[in-house]
C-alpha cells in the first residue's frame, strides 16, 4: 500500500511544505545539501493519492545518521512512518553501516523502540542571542591548512570520517570554526554555521574533562557573532556549558534524545550536535 522511492530535486517543494508543518525550518537548499552528500539517501513515501512522507539519511563509514522523519497527519499510525524508517536502515546497511544513530523528540523512543534503537542519552536544544564575554587568546582560527587536521581529530572522536560534511562546512567562509591546540596536539574544535542571518553552532568536539577548552571555544565563536540568533544541540550532561548559556539568556526550546541502533558512538567526548539530521 506504500511505494518508498528515492528523493530527487523535483521532491525538495514537498519536503519543504511538508516539514514546515512541524516548523523545522529547513529550505530546498538543505534537501539539495543530504542529497549532495549522500545522493541515494533521502526517501520519499508515497500511497496511491501521492507524496506522504520524508526520511533522510547519511553515511560516514560504518556510522550513519536518520533524521527529518515525517508523515502527512491523516496517514499517521498506519504503518507508514516505520516502513520508512525500516527502507532507511536497510538502505544504510547496503552501505556497511554498523551503528545507526538519530535525534528523537522525546515523545518518540517508544516508537523508534521498537524499530530496535536504543536510548543513549539526552541532549538540550538551547537558543538564543550570541553575546559578547571575556574569552582566553588561545585558539586559533582554522584555516585551509588546518581542515585535514580536524577532520582527522574529529574522526578519531566520531569513530569515523565526516569528511565529506565537515570539508565544505570548515572551507565556507561565512562559517566561523575555532580549534585548540596544546603541545602540537588538537584538544578540541568548534564550528558555527552561519545562513539566512541566523548561526547553528555546531560541531563542537572536545576531550572529556577540557570543558574549559570546550567553553572557550563557544564564548569566541559567540563573540564573533555577538547579536545573531544561535541555536545549538547540547548534550545535556554537558552541565557547565549548559549553564554557561542559560546564564547568558540562552534557553531551552525542546530536548531530543540520541538513540543508536547498533555500539554507541561520540560518547567520550565533549559533543555539540552537527545538526539532527546528521549526528
Ligand atoms: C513519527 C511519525 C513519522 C510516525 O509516523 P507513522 O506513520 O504514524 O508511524 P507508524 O504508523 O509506523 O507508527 C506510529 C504508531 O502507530 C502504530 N501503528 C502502526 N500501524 C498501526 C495500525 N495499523 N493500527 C494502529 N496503530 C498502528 C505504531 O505501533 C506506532 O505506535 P507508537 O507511536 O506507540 O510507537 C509521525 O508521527 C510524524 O510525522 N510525526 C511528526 C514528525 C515527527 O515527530 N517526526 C519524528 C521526529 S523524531
Amino acid at each position: 500500500m506504500f511505494q518508498i522511492r528515492n528523493m530527487t530535486p523535483e521532491d525538495f517543494a514537498f519536503a519543504v511544505q511538508i516539514t514546515d508543518q512541524m516548523s523545522w525550518g529547513l529550505t530546498e537548499e538543505d534537501f539539495g545539501f543530504m542529497i549532495e552528500l549522500e545522493p541515494e539517501g533521502s526517501f520519499v513515501l508515497l500511497d496511491g493519492s501521492g507524496k506522504i512522507g520524508i526520511a533522510t539519511t547519511v553515511s560516514f563509514g560504518k556510522i550513519g545518521w536518520f533524521g527529518n522523519l515525517i508523515v502527512s497527519e491523516k496517514r499517521r499510525k498506519q504503518g507508514a512512518g516505520s516502513s520508512l524508517v525500516k527502507h532507511a536502515i536497510k538502505y544504510l546497511r547496503s552501505k556497511n553501516v554498523e551503528t545507526v544513530g538519530l535525534y528523537a523528540y522525546t515523545e518518540r523512543i517508544p516508537f523508534y523502540e521498537k524499530l530496535g534503537f536504543q536510548f543513549d542519552s539526552e541532549f538540550t536544544v538551547l537558543k538564543g542571542t550570541a553575546f559578547s564575554s571575556q574569552v582566553k587568546p588561545n585558539l586559533k582560527r582554522v584555516e585551509k591548512q588546518d581542515v585535514s587536521k580536524i577532520i582527522d581529530y574529529d574522526s578519531s572522536c566520531f569513530g569515523a570520517s565526516r569528511r565529506k560534511l565537515l570539508e565544505p562546512i570548515l572551507s565556507d567562509p561565512d562559517n566561523l570554526c575555532y580549534m585548540h591546540v596544546e603541545d602540537g596536539q588538537i584538544s578540541g574544535y568548534a564550528v558555527a554555521k552561519v545562513y539566512r542571518g541566523v548561526a547553528e553552532l555546531g560541531p563542537l568536539m572536545c576531550q572529556q574533562g577540557r570543558g574549559d577548552v570546550a567553553i572557550n571555544l563557544l564564548r569566541t565563536i559567540l563573540r564573533k557573532l555577538k547579536g545573531r540568533e544561535v541555536s545549538m544541540c547540547v548534550a545535556e550532561k554537558e552541565n557547565s556549558i549548559v549553564n554557561m548559556l542559560k546564564e547568558s539568556e540562552f534557553s531551552e526550546s525542546f530536548r531530543v534524545a540520541r538513540m543508536f541502533l547498533g555500539r554507541p558512538v561520540g560518547g567520550n567526548y565533549i559533543y555539540v550536535a552537527e545538526s539532527l539530521e546528521r549526528g
